[in-house]
This record gives structure tokens, sequence and C-alpha cells, in this order.
């Protein structure tokens, strides 16, 4: 605090928080939600009991998750006139651009909950905090389904509260009636793991996009919906369905040399590789690899499969990608998964965002329990005119 600035453009060393969330090790390619090790969690936790981990600082017993659970499936209905809105978009309208804004008109629905109408005090209650994380919880996956049958054309279909988190969100995407759904196990658990390893990652851009804007009292859904919009981009949620593009413009295992070329020849990126903290291989890559060969037993080989493991062992072994610690991330295989479930490439962000939400209330409710915390105002090293006065149009060039 001796008035010295230090310039560090898209915050690559500057710590802007005390947290007790998520541990990552870059260099070691560790990964722990409140001390609990990934691998363990992916292996052996659901996605629930996850969100309840990361939300409530410890591993749940049986009757808190029943309860949790219980609740977070009695939030899963959208109000009519949401729905409403939903169905106003553009036939064709990306889903994750459909979710931000229903995310956002979501909070209007619940002034109780708005401090800019009820004050910013009202977070300093745990049960108000609760009853807010339940509803975005229980309704994002129900959000999603809705923006993808929109997507196909489709009747929107009501959630069925007695089915399981992952099932009831896979059934809402399906065509077939209540009566006619039977979960595919192989889909659910492979949904789960996607979910758990995807839940948080400490400070990445869209959690720091949703303290930044929860830091001036907005209300979570709001704060949530500019989270979304940070994790769109190519560079962050948007990588994977990048990553699909890339894999389907190479088309073929002979055509990898040649990509690799254009990438080393800076005309290209690989997208799904590298990383701002990893410069280790990403411990969730290494999971999502294995959960993909097991979805593509059950449902059928990928052929772009084989394109990506080339792809993953040429750049691997070469040098450019050695040298500067570009690794396989957790979006290289990811969308591979998706893609072989039957989602196309827009919805990728879109179950990006549905477990990534449970992150960015972790760190909302860090935020208002942090007695220091303030709002977020980052300086600038300015470069623009120093000083100039007004010409009238008439002396202008
Ligand atoms: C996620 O932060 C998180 O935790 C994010 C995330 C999460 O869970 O929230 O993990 C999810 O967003 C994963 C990342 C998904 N994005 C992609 O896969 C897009 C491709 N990756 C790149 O855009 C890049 O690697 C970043 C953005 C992820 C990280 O970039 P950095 O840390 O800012 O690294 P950099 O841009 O400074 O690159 C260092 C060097 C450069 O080469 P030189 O200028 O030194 O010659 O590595 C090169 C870069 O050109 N490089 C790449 C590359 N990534 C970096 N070259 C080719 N392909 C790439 N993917």
């Amino acid at each position: 605090d001796n008035g010295l600035m230090v310039y560090d453009p898209g915050f690559q060393n500057t710590a802007v928080v005390t947290s007790t969330i998520t541990y990552i090790d870059g260099d070691k390619g560790i990964l722990r939600y409140r001390g609990y090790p990934i691998e363990e969690l992916a292996e052996r936790s659901s996605f629930l009991e996850v969100a309840y981990l990361l939300i409530n600082g410890n591993l749940p017993n049986k009757v808190q998750l029943d309860s949790w659970s219980n609740r977070i499936m009695t939030h899963t209905f959208l109000h009519e006139n949401l729905v409403g809105m939903m169905k106003t978009f553009r036939y064709d309208a990306h889903p994750m651009g459909m979710l931000i804004s229903t995310v956002a008109a979501l909070g209007t629905f619940y002034p109780e909950a708005n401090p800019a109408l009820v004050g910013q005090d009202i977070f300093k209650s745990e049960s108000v905090r609760n009853k807010q994380i339940l509803r975005i919880v229980g309704k994002l996956p129900t959000i999603a389904a809705c923006a993808w049958r929109h997507r196909i054309g489709r009747p929107y279909n009501t959630p069925v509260n007695h089915l399981g988190y992952t099932e009831n969100f896979l059934y809402m995407l399906d065509k077939l009636s209540e009566q006619d759904y039977k979960p595919n196990p192989v889909l659910c658990r492979a949904l789960e793991i996607l979910f758990i390893l995807h839940a948080d990652h400490e400070l990445n851009c869209s959690t720091a996009a949703m303290r930044h804007i929860a830091s001036s009292g907005t209300d979570p859904y709001t704060s949530v919906a500019g989270a979304a919009g940070a994790l769109y981009g190519p560079s962050h949620g948007g990588a994977n369905e990048a990553v699909l593009d890339m894999l389907q413009q190479i088309g073929a295992k002979d055509n990898v040399p040649q990509f690799i070329a254009d990438v080393k020849a800076k005309k290209k990126k690989l997208m799904g590789f590298g990383h701002r903290i990893y410069k280790n291989y990403d411990p969730r890559a290494k999971i999502i690899r294995r959960v993909a060969y097991e979805v593509f037993d059950s449902l059928g080989k990928e052929p772009l499969i084989e394109v990506a493991t080339e792809l993953e062992k040429q750049a691997l072994n070469d040098e450019y990608f050695i040298q500067r610690k570009l690794y396989p991330n957790v979006d290289f295989y990811s969308g591979l998964i998706y893609k072989a479930m039957g989602f196309p490439t827009d919805m990728f962000p879109v179950l990006f965002t549905i477990p990534r939400a449970v992150g960015w209330l972790a760190h909302w409710i860090e935020h208002c329990e942090d007695p220091e915390t303030k709002i977020y105002r980052p300086r600038q090293v300015y470069k623009g005119e120093w000083f100039r006065n007004y010409v009238p149009i008439e002396g202008r060039p």
C-alpha cells in the first residue's frame, strides 16, 4: 500500500482474493476442491455431493446430502412467463445467448433477492443466500434443456423431479416421454464426472468475472449471467467447441503434421492445449480421456478421437509445445464426449455453465462473507493524449 502500481496485463501474477475453495498447483498438475483431490472426487463422488462440498465446505453426511438433493430438485421448474420469454428468441438463437439472458431475467422473479431493491445486507443472511443458490443450481439444467429444445424446434420438456440431477437433465433434452425414458447409466455417469471436473477452477476468467460483478453488490442471478458471458468466449468455455471445429477441419490423422506446422508458423492455434496455470498435464484432461473411451465403447467409436490422439501424441513430442509447456487442457477431449452424446457444438459452453455455476456461487458466498471485500476497481497505465483544447468543428481538418 505504498501507492506503487504494478502493470500486470490479464492479472497473470496478481492475487485479488484469499480463498479456501480450490487449490491448483499448475507445475505439478494438482487440482483439489476443499482439499480433496479431483481424481478421488471424479472416481467416487456425485455432482450434487461435490456441489455441496464446494458450497458448504465439507462433504455431506447422508441426511445432509438427501436434504440438499431434494431441495435442489424441488427448484427445477421455470415460471411460465420465463418459458414464454425463451420462446421469443429466434429459432436458431445460440443456446448460450438464451441461457445468459434467461438467467439474468430469472433474477427479476425474485425482487426480494435484489440488493438494488432491498439493500446489500440481505446476503449477510445464509438462508437468503442458500435460497438463491438452490434456485440457480436447480433451474440451470431446465433453462439449458429448454434452450436446446428451442434449437431443435421441439416443445420444451418439464422436469421430472424424482429423477437424479443429470438423469433429469438428459430426460428434458430427450424426445422420449417420461414413461419411455430409460436413463443410460454410462451417459449419466459420464455427465456426472464431466460436471464434477468442470465445477470449479480457482480464479479463472469467468469466476473472476463473478467476483468482480458481485463486488458491486449485484444479485447472484445477474452475476451468474455475467460470469457465463465470460465463459462464452472461445479462449475460455468456448474452447471445446473450437476444439471440435479444429478436429473437423483437420479431418484425418494424415493431415495432423501439416496442422502442427501451421500452429508452429503461428497461422493456427492448437485449441484445447495450453493453460494459464497448468504448465503440466491438466489433471482433468487425463480423467476425461478415460471417460471418452468408456462413452465411445458404449455409444460407438467417434472417428475424430483418432485425429485427437494423433494430434496429442505429435504435440507432446514436439519441442515447440514442450518448450512452451503446452499440454492438453480440460477442453481437449470433453467436446468429443459431448459430440458422441449427441450434443451439437453450440451446446458445449452451456454444458460447461451448469457445473461451473456451482463454483461461481461458492466464490459468491466467500465474497459475501469476506469482511475485507472491496469493489473491484483495478488501475490502468494511461498512454493517451496528455492535454488538448477543444476545437470548434469549423476548425477541424
Ligand atoms: C479453460 O483459467 C482456467 O482455469 C480456465 C479453465 C477453467 O477450468 O476455467 O481451465 C478452462 O479455459 C481452459 C483453456 C481453454 N482454452 C483453450 O484451449 C484455447 C487455446 N489455449 C490458448 O488460448 C492459451 O493457451 C490460453 C489462453 C489458455 C492460455 O494462454 P496464456 O497462458 O496467456 O499463454 P500465452 O498466450 O502467453 O502463450 C504462451 C506461448 C505463446 O507463444 P510465444 O508468443 O511465446 O511464441 O504459448 C503459445 C503462445 O502463442 N500458445 C499456444 C497455445 N496456447 C499458448 N500456441 C498454440 N496453441 C495454443 N493453444
